[in-house]
């Protein structure tokens, strides 16, 4: 069996803040914030909004979209870094918020490849025969965890979340009524992708957070001056993360390709982590492949973590743009270090 995205959601917080909000905190300019990175403006959660709550609704989006009920769901999983809570983990959370009583959940923290693990973890279980239908969801209040003293790193993150939906269907080789298993043809779009995941702990140091508020669970709230802990918050090299970024991505993308023989006029379109515009640039430009088959709204959401790529493939489904029988490559990066890329088709 395949397990095949069949229906996508997603959340984003009203409140916007943009560069200009941003320059008020510490000393940019929406000037360099656009050129350097694209982002113009991030939302941020505010009210009764959480991590869990922008998840659950996410999640039900994509349960409608999809046409499924949440009895049907089997597996749950979150995939955060910025949970409001941690026990019980926000996968239970999200199930009892949603009724998705026959659920099986968990959460998952590969910061911003998280999304694409998710992805494999959910696909692999379905390809096992272990669960039929699996909901997945990206979500993040990184406005918690971030330093709003820091130029560095608070012009770049956002809030919200993407879910998607994958439902069990038969590879293409299982509907044969042949016994032996033909090789799936390149336009195939029933077949079993392989995916390519990466990690290298070692390089860990560039993006990190070392420890978290005790007193008051997570906050939003800059600490006072003499409580202020730099090691509460998001710490970023982002010069190495920027050069780890552009030379990983298309080097796992390739790997992927390669894996699955399949050729780059074969994709219709790469759904990259979005965490700067130039990034995605470089990468584009590495694989020899036209800009216009590399969607973007980090312009609009800033990087939102493991939520930023189901925010994506939600917009672009909700726009009819993923085409029925097209294959698209998801691929992601971040803290860890890790990085991953994974052909879908729909
Ligand atoms: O999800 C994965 C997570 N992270 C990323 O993907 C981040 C990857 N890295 C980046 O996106 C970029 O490295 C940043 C946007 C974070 C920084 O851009 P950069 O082009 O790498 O800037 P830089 O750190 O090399 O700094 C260039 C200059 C420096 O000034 P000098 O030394 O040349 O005088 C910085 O002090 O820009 C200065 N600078 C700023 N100026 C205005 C750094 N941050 C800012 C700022 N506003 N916010």
């Amino acid at each position: 069996m395949i397990g095949r995205i069949v229906g996508t959601g997603s959340y984003i917080p009203q409140y916007c803040m943009d560069n200009n909000d941003i320059a008020k905190l510490v000393e940019t300019s929406d000037e360099w914030i656009r050129e350097r990175t694209g982002v113009a403006r991030r939302h941020i959660i505010s009210g009764e909004e959480t991590t869990v709550s922008m998840a659950s609704v996410a999640g039900k989006r994509a349960l409608e979209n999809a046409g499924i009920e949440p009895e049907e769901v089997d597996l749950i999983l979150v995939s955060t870094i910025s949970s409001n809570v941690i026990l019980p983990c926000a996968a239970c959370e999200v199930q009892k918020e949603i009724g998705a009583v026959n659920a099986t959940c968990f959460d998952l923290n590969a910061a911003c490849t998280g999304f694409i693990l998710a992805y494999n973890t959910a696909a692999a279980y379905i390809a096992a025969g272990v669960y039929k239908t699996a909901l997945i969801i990206g979500s993040e209040s990184l406005s918690n965890l971030t330093n709003w003293n820091d130029r560095g790193t608070c012009i770049l993150f956002g809030d919200g979340a993407g879910a998607a939906v994958l439902a069990a269907q038969p590879e293409a080789s299982e509907t044969s009524e042949t016994t032996d298993k033909p090789e799936a043809s390149e336009n195939d779009t029933s077949k079993l992708f392989i995916p390519v995941t990466h990690s290298n702990g070692a390089g860990g140091e560039a993006l990190s957070l070392k420890s978290r508020h005790d007193a008051n669970g997570l906050t939003k709230e800059v600490d006072k001056e003499e409580t202020f802990d730099e090691a509460h918050y998001m710490q970023m090299d982002g010069r190495a993360v920027f050069k780890f970024a552009v030379k990983k991505v298309p080097e796992v993308i390739e790997e992927t390709l390669q894996l699955n023989k399949l050729k780059k006029e074969n994709i219709a379109c790469y759904i990259l982590h979005q965490a700067n515009r130039r990034i995605i640039e470089s990468v584009a430009k590495r694989l020899d492949e036209p800009l216009e088959k590399f969607p973007m709204n980090l312009e609009e959401y800033g990087n939102t973590s493991s939520a930023s790529i189901p925010i994506l493939l939600d917009e672009w489904n909700r726009q009819g743009k993923l085409k029925s029988g097209s294959k698209i490559v998801l691929a992601g990066f971040g803290a860890g270090l890790t990085w991953g890329a994974s052909v879908i088709s729909v």
